[in-house]
């Protein structure tokens, strides 16, 4: 909790509000939020391996939403894949200057994801995860259909 006084930004911590319900998504949110939290709130000469972490998570986890959407065809893709780009452009412009010795933008870094990522889950990853499970479990309203049309037709014949 002391360490919270490294940052500016209050640190990220999961909340239940994150939940979307789609469990490999919220799965991965999990790590996203700890892996931001340990940048913000971690020790100054552990930043550089914290963010290298970081990046491989940040690759792994918008590969698999970039390609959730568009094996499934995901209407408004764009913006969604747009966002997951840009903030891997800004996680490799910070690894150019931390390697240059500037390893205080971690923590910029890490600050601007803290503000960046409830919007995005609650605006972009929610419209996926709501996609995804309904493509899912879309069989059973055809089951349910199915036997609703039986159950009228024991009725239309009583
Ligand atoms: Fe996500
Ligand atoms: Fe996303």
């Amino acid at each position: 909790m002391s360490d919270a006084s490294h940052a500016p930004e209050p640190a990220l911590d999961w909340s239940d509000a994150f939940v979307l319900g789609h469990e490999p998504m919220d799965a991965t949110h999990r790590e996203f939020v700890a892996l931001v939290r340990a940048m913000q709130t971690g020790p100054e000469d552990g930043l550089a391996g914290l963010l290298a972490d970081f990046e491989a998570h940040a690759r792994r986890h918008f590969e698999e939403e970039d390609r959730w959407m568009l094996e499934t065809g995901f209407p408004p893709r764009e913006c969604h894949m747009d966002e997951h780009a840009a903030v891997l452009r800004s996680v490799v412009e910070v690894r150019e200057v931390v390697a240059r010795g500037e390893i205080g933008q971690v923590r910029r870094l890490a600050d601007a994801l803290a503000d960046w990522f409830p919007r995005h889950a609650d605006w972009l990853d929610s419209a996926l995860a709501h996609w995804l499970c309904k493509r899912a479990y879309g069989g059973k309203p055809v089951v349910l259909r199915r036997d609703l049309k039986g159950a009228l037709r024991d009725v239309s014949q009583a």
